[in-house]
């Protein structure tokens, strides 16, 4: 049942199988895809695409929101077909591909890719393939479960083909805000002026006559793997609810807080499943992926409005939120990831960034990305779009991993992402230690005492003492010690 998704006679025409559509793809050719941590995916054309390589081997220089579900990152990796990727991935082939050098990964801000894409900073993009609810009587794209950066590359994009996705409903439409930044130097300010805000259309427009290909699909968004809170981040939630209460109190924050936005990952999940039990309300969220624990915070009446670029939801949650969108829709908005996480509004709202490390050091630069400085995680993602220009900007962690071997503190990050400027809180399970006014020399003592587990504590307290008594300095550091800790954990799996 499709025929009330195409409302455009024209466009009828145009549907193909996803191998017809797939076999459009040519090698060497740059393509942009719907998709932002694993929702709303195109799906049935990369498939395809798998499956053609197989036979005719080909490379593509490849542009999403962010993450694909279904595996899609590693089969079109395995399949050979991923030669450059951006602007962040989470899959473990994919990623073991980007660590051997096979894959070239350009790890970026989230909100930076379409302004260069737009603004011809990086190749044209040949082919967009961009998931759909349906196209409207002007031969409009109206997006599934995620925005991310599908506006811009359809619009930007040569050719465009068009999956709908009969798995998604129809009761979705209007859910999205698609604007799209004007004209630099002469650029109109983004009149987004609270979470709520409605500024653009609910279609992404692009000339129906560049839609060369439309491919029916039922295959549901992949859901997300639900983790639940342990005992460090649930002590991880006290802490940061501990401190919200001493802000508000000091009434730096009201008591709805400023609008949140809460990175990805287990950590991150945990901290606004906690909120639930917070004393705040009437909270609001300005952030990239609304997950189960947004909803969760919806239903037990402390959240108001979520603005997001994405919904991603676990097997169990997807069942009953899908089915009941209707009484949802009110309190949530999807934008595209440049609007989401535009430096100009998150400094305008007064975002409260919620992000996780890999590590930090003991003067409060974050290494959100790479192990031991080398090999890659994830990618940066938007932490830094909301990082820098945040109201608050707080990384959280466990204080140690893999069970006590690595310590998450470390005397000096071994790759930087967050400078030290742009972090004002530190939280692990340990405690919370506030930055906010303080010097180097001050921070160190401070996140030793409060953050770092008890094993690592006189460790790292000896090595900036010592600093200090030796080399001194603004920043005071032993170089030729600084990453000890990171060559032992290279070395021996442990930094003790
Ligand atoms: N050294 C080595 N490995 C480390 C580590 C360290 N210092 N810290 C964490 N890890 C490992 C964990 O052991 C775990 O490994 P496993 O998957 O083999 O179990 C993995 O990293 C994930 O860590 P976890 O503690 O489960 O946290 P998480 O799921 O919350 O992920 C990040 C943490 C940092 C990887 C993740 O938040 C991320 O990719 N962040 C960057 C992007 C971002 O912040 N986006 C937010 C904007 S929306």
């Amino acid at each position: 049942m499709y025929q009330d998704r195409i409302r455009n006679a024209l466009l009828m025409s145009k549907i193909v199988t996803a191998e017809e559509a797939a076999s459009l793809i040519k090698d060497g050719m740059v393509v942009g895809m719907s998709g932002f941590t694993r929702a709303g995916d195109a799906k049935a054309v990369p498939m395809a695409m798998v499956k053609h390589a197989k036979s005719k081997p080909f490379k593509i220089f490849l542009i999403t929101g962010a993450s694909l579900g279904h595996d899609l990152d590693r089969l079109l990796c395995e399949a050979g077909i991923t030669d450059r990727r951006m602007p962040f991935q989470v899959d473990k082939t994919l990623r073991k591909a980007i660590n051997q050098g096979t894959v070239k990964f350009i790890d970026q801000h989230l909100s930076h890719t379409v302004e260069q894409l737009r603004s011809r900073q990086l190749p044209d993009i040949d082919y967009a393939i961009i998931e759909a609810i349906a196209l409207t009587e002007d031969g409009f794209i109206i997006p599934t479960t995620s925005v991310g950066n599908s506006a811009s590359l359809a619009m930007l994009a040569d050719k465009v083909i068009v999956e709908i996705n009969l798995s998604v409903r129809l009761t979705l439409e209007g859910l999205h805000d698609i604007y799209i930044p004007g004209k630099r130097p002469n650029r109109n300010p983004i009149p987004i002026m609270s979470p709520d805000s409605r500024i653009g259309s609910s279609f992404i427009p692009v000339l129906p006559e560049k839609i060369v290909a439309i491919v029916i699909n039922d295959l549901p968004d992949h859901p997300s793997a639900v983790s639940q809170p342990d005992t460090e981040t649930s002590a991880i939630t006290e802490h940061l609810i501990a401190f919200f209460q001493e802000e508000v109190k000091a009434r730096r924050l009201p008591i709805s807080l400023n609008p949140i936005q809460v990175g990805i990952g287990a950590v991150a999940n945990a901290v606004v499943s906690g909120l639930q039990k917070s004393p705040f309300k009437e909270l609001t969220m300005y952030s990239e992926v609304l997950q189960d624990s947004t909803f969760d915070l919806i239903d037990v009446g402390k959240m108001d409005f979520a603005s997001g670029c994405s919904i991603i939801l676990s097997k169990e949650y997807g069942k009953r939120i899908w089915s009941n969108f209707e009484s949802y829709k009110d309190k949530l908005i999807l934008r595209p990831q440049e609007i989401s996480n535009h430096p100009e509004v998150i400094r305008r709202l007064g975002v409260i960034a919620i992000n996780t490390a890999l590590e930090f050091d003991i003067y409060g630069n974050v290494n959100s990305t790479h192990v031991n400085g080398t090999h890659m995680m994830n990618g940066i993602g938007g932490s830094g779009d909301f990082t820098r220009n945040a109201y608050l900007s707080i990384f959280i962690s466990k204080a140690v991993v893999k069970n006590g071997a690595i310590s998450s503190i470390v005397p000096m990050v071994s790759h930087v992402d967050h400078t030290e400027h742009d972090v004002s809180i530190l939280v692990t399970d340990i405690g919370l230690a506030d930055l906010r006014g303080l010097a180097p020399r001050e921070r160190a003592p401070i996140i030793i005492k409060n953050c770092v587990h008890p094993s690592c504590r006189e460790k790292l307290l000896d090595y900036f003492e010592r600093a200090c008594h030796k080399v001194g300095g603004q920043t005071p550091h032993l170089l030729e010690e600084a990453y000890a800790w990171h060559i032992k954990a290279m070395n021996e799996g442990s930094m003790h």
